[in-house]
């Protein structure tokens, strides 16, 4: 919890956030990650992207969605002719959550709990940059978004409202395109890209 006033500044109050989300052990999560991964972006983007938790190459660099989902999301900006510079990137639940299996970190969902007790660090997040809209990656984005579980494989391609009435366009994660059957790999994809092109107007 941020117990001194946050600075003014947007950038600053957002570098201040970073730090208190690395200290943070609101949750248990924190523990066994290496550092938690804030958001990046432009402070005043138009279009804030949520994910689930960072992965674990995010794990170990400290940015989010630089791992296999973070490139499927880049090739998706690119073939949206979108530009990831304008657009602010973050996740429900800021520190890596897995399981070790031999020398292995296996993602581990987080539980709904965990998200929740993260929810506060998202909401500054938007307070700060106040985006005009969002784009939910996946269940976990989308109920801290929300605010209650949605069905995302109903609700996809389709704009609900946030907290703050927001408009949060909800969409799968592409590691759910990552782990899918390779025949619908190329059909799932496009039905990304076309869910995701919903939120053209916040990018020009
Ligand atoms: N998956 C996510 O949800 N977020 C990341 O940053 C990386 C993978």
């Amino acid at each position: 919890t941020a117990s001194k006033p946050l600075p003014s500044d947007p950038a600053k109050a957002l570098a201040a956030l970073r730090g208190a989300t690395d200290r943070c052990r609101e949750c248990p999560i924190g523990e066994h990650a290496t550092q938690s991964v804030f958001g990046e972006g432009p402070v005043k983007a138009r279009l804030m992207v949520v994910g689930e938790q960072p992965g674990d190459k995010e794990d170990l660099q400290g940015h989010p969605f630089v791992g296999p989902a973070g490139h499927l999301f880049d090739k998706a900006i690119e073939d949206l002719s979108w530009d990831r510079s304008q657009i602010y990137v973050t996740n429900a639940v800021k520190h890596f959550k897995y399981e070790l299996r031999g020398q292995r970190r296996i993602h581990k969902t987080p539980t709904q709990r965990e998200a929740a007790a993260c929810l506060h660090w998202l909401e500054s997040e938007i307070e700060q940059v106040q985006p005009q809209a969002l784009i939910a990656l996946g269940s976990t984005a989308t109920r801290s978004l929300i605010g209650h579980a949605v069905p995302v494989l109903k609700a996809r391609g389709t704009w609900l409202t946030g907290q703050h009435t927001l408009p949060v366009l909800v969409t799968v994660h592409p590691s759910a395109l990552l782990r899918g059957d390779p025949a619908l790999r190329d059909e799932a994809y496009r039905q990304w890209l076309e869910d995701l092109s919903q939120a053209a107007r916040y990018m020009a």
